[in-house]
């Protein structure tokens, strides 16, 4: 006898093959009857959800935030509080790409942790930018559908990339650090991740900060250029989720340092830049990095598809202590993360183990497809049969006052709110001379391909011309339409 299992169907009975479905005879039809063969068929056709429609393409793993500095006075947040240790998730991604397209690819790398806190989930859904293509969620399908393919052809066009970057102006800063060897890191565990947006935190006496988050690696920044990411891809589509499952397995735990900025809340108002305008950082000089901990990859998933396929972030995750900004983006990505996901996974998607708080759930939400997890009776709220009750003294502190006309513009009121001064000091104060030298040459290189008009080389020219004339002057250069 084998100590193997007997293979079952999903229904628990024994198999009676794993080979030979049931026939008339050796050559005969096969027989309805055969309901193994017919539920083995039929589950592999429902093998596929939909892939993400951005950042399909990822890997992820479990890891642990440990806060090693007193931040009470700005937030009342558990898990930021001193000596507080958090389980979580983190998925790491491409944007553009589908689900089985390269690492390597010149892009921005999603980095969203879901942090399992006894408040709840609380989710950062973040990048390895500080900084983001668009300040608006109106143009956010829009930009996507310009980096992803064309209608016609269902090709990537690089002319329909430049045609909305050089279209959105705002778009400058962060086209400037995906140009850069940051656009094709060498791998997840080498490139530092950001919040991006602006948040509120609060602390236990009411008083409100607006805070920013970034995760600098401990192993360093290191990055591809240009010919070697392209020939990875060719060799290795999966190297980034290779990388960081072969490394965890190994032993040697990637980590990040966790950094935040702080603003007083009463800064923001003539605060030298809008605060709360993605396409912009606040500067070191400003407001300095404090460092508040250290959070750890220790663990592997044991199961890609049910663990980071189906696992679900949502920035709209939040928890007494925290709350959202007016950053008009973030204020978009609340409704569509949530929403996606109910499309995506299915509207009982929370309860997924990989998504499910560790925390107890007592929601008033009930039943729909596959739900296994729905709290009891009473099932409405108020009830006078002892069910849960929300706690408003949770949340004092994160209101504020707003006033003023409903509007659809873009005007601003800080000074220093244009597209190109920040790209500008990325160019002239941060980058190395190499890191100019590889600027120029990825922007040569992305805007020299075939489909580039002559007429669009002459548009690039003059956006990168707006952030620094020798940028400018060089990609003309190298583009060969120098005197234009
Ligand atoms: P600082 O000199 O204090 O900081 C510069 C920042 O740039 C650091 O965070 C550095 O950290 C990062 N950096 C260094 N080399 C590169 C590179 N090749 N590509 C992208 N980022 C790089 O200056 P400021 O805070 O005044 O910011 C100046 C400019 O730096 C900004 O306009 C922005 O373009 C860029 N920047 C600023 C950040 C911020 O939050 N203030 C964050 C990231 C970039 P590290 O190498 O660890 O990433
Ligand atoms: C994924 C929408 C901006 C980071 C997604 C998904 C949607 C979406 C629909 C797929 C979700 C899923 O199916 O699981 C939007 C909208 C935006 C926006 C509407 C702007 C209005 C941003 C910004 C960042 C970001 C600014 C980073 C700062 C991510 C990441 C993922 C993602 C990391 C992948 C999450 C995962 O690994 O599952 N976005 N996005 N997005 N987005 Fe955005």
């Amino acid at each position: 006898m084998s100590d193997r299992p007997t293979t079952t169907n999903d229904s628990g009975n024994p198999a009676p093959s794993d080979e030979h479905s049931q026939s008339v005879g050796p050559n005969g039809p096969l027989l309805m009857q055969d309901h193994y063969l017919i539920q083995k068929m039929a589950h592999f056709n429902r093998e596929r959800v939909p892939e993400r429609v951005v950042h399909a393409k990822g890997g992820g793993a479990y890891g642990v935030l440990e806060i090693t500095e007193d931040v009470g006075q700005f937030t009342k947040a558990k898990l930021f509080q001193k000596g507080a240790r958090t389980e979580s998730i983190v998925r790491f991604s491409t944007v553009a790409g589908e689900l089985g397209s390269a690492d390597t690819a010149r892009d921005p790398r999603g980095f969203a942790i879901k942090f399992y806190t006894e408040d709840g989930n609380y989710d950062l859904v973040g990048n390895n930018t500080p900084v983001f293509f668009i300040r608006d969620p109106q143009k956010f399908s829009d930009f996507i559908h310009s980096q992803k393919r064309r209608a016609d052809t269902n090709l990537h066009d690089h002319n329909m990339q430049w045609d909305f970057w050089t279209l959105s102006p705002e778009s400058a800063h962060q086209v400037s650090l995906l140009m850069t060897d940051r656009g094709t890191p060498y791998s997840w565990r080498h490139m530092n991740g950001h919040g991006s947006h602006t948040f509120l935190w609060y602390n236990a006496a009411g008083e409100r900060f607006w805070v920013k988050y970034h995760f600098k690696t401990d192993q360093g920044i290191k990055n591809y250029t240009a010919d070697e990411a392209a020939a990875l891809q060719a060799v290795d589509p999966d190297a980034h989720l290779r990388d960081l499952h072969e490394a965890i397995r190994k032993g040697d735990h990637p980590s990040w340092t966790v950094q935040v900025q702080v603003m007083p809340f009463e800064d923001a108002a003539d605060y030298r830049f809008n605060p709360f305008d993605l396409t912009k950082v606040w500067p070191h000089g400003d407001y300095p990095p404090i460092t508040i901990g250290r959070w750890t990859l220790v663990r592997n998933p044991e199961n890609h598809f049910a663990e980071i396929e189906q696992a679900a972030f949502e920035p709209s995750n939040f928890v007494p202590g925290i709350g959202a900004s007016p950053d008009k983006m973030l204020q978009g990505r609340l409704f569509s993360y949530p929403d996606a996901h109910r499309y995506r996974v299915g509207a009982n998607y929370l309860q997924l183990p990989v998504n499910r708080p560790k925390s107890p759930v007592h929601s008033y939400n009930k039943d729909g497809a596959m739900a296994y997890a729905n709290s009891g009776d009473p099932v409405y709220a108020p009830n006078s049969a002892g069910g849960p009750a929300a706690d408003p003294a949770l949340w004092e502190g994160e209101g504020y006052g707003v006033a003023g006309e409903i509007i659809r513009s873009a005007y601003t009121l800080h000074a220093e709110d244009d597209d190109h001064g920040q790209p500008r000091t990325l160019w002239e104060k941060v980058l190395s001379g190499t890191d100019r030298d590889h600027m120029v040459s990825n922007i040569v290189g992305h805007a020299s391909a075939p489909e580039v008009t002559a007429d669009m080389r002459r548009r690039v020219v003059e956006y990168w011309r707006n952030v620094h004339k020798d940028l400018g002057d060089r990609v003309a250069t190298g583009l060969g339409i120098n005197g234009t």
